[in-house]
């Protein structure tokens, strides 16, 4: 019997969907612990709708009792993520203190974080920010207030009692988009902040 290799085949098969699988179960455990009534309602049928192409995936190549196994242990590693962000990751969304962000026209950065907003290559699962944030859902009423500010997500998951417009598009990229933060000099970074406020202008009215 060579089960063990056998299994190590499959998960090496199966690692590209657990990556996909292990943040969207991240986010479905922050959902579970998250007071954003609106957010919940958005996000929990499309994670558990990618959660299941995930499955899907894994099981057309997955045969017989290995897969149940596999499947198990992924989740298991899932769970353990959802619970802790790590220590560089939290400092990742932090401003550093040499700080010098890409200086543009407000117009074209707009423009350009637009579209990245709706980019699901940003993102190490399949979701684009617009996937939680459609037509201006998914954000909690501190959205409306200036910046920096308290939020829940950056107290809970990073420690951070507020935070920057720049350092909430990093924490949702490292967060629910589970990929690394942006480079903080990066053109990326400074679009997305822009397209951030005009959001942010449309949220307030919206109230
Ligand atoms: C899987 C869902 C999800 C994705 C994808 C996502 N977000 Fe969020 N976002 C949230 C949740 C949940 C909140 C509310 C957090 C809170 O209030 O604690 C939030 C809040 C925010 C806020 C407002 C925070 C405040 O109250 O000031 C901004 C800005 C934001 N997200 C930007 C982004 C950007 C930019 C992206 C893409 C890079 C993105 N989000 C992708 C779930 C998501």
């Amino acid at each position: 019997m060579s089960t063990d290799k056998n299994r190590k085949e499959l998960l090496q098969r199966l690692s590209r969907n657990l990556m996909v699988s292990v943040p969207v179960m991240t986010v479905v455990a922050m959902a579970g612990a998250t007071a954003v009534s609106d957010f919940n309602l958005g996000l929990i049928p499309s994670a558990e709708a990618a959660q299941g192409e995930a499955e899907a995936e894994g099981e057309g190549e997955a045969e017989g009792k290995a897969e149940g196994e596999a499947k198990g242990e992924g989740e298991g590693e899932a769970e353990g993520e959802g619970e802790a962000v790590s220590a560089e990751k939290r400092e990742s969304v932090r401003r550093p203190s040499d700080y010098e962000p890409w200086q543009g026209d407000t117009e074209s950065l707009v423009a350009m974080g637009e579209k990245l907003f709706k980019d699901t290559s940003l993102s190490a699962n399949g979701l684009s920010c617009q996937t939680c944030h459609m037509d201006g859902s998914g954000y909690a009423d501190t959205f409306a207030n200036e910046y920096p500010h308290f939020v829940a997500m950056g107290k809970r998951d990073f420690g951070m009692d507020e935070v920057h417009l720049d350092e909430m598009v990093q924490i949702c990229m490292v967060a629910p988009m589970g990929a690394d933060a942006l480079d903080w000099d990066s053109k990326e970074l400074a679009a997305l902040t822009e397209y951030m406020r005009v959001e942010q202008k449309k949220f307030r009215k919206g109230k």
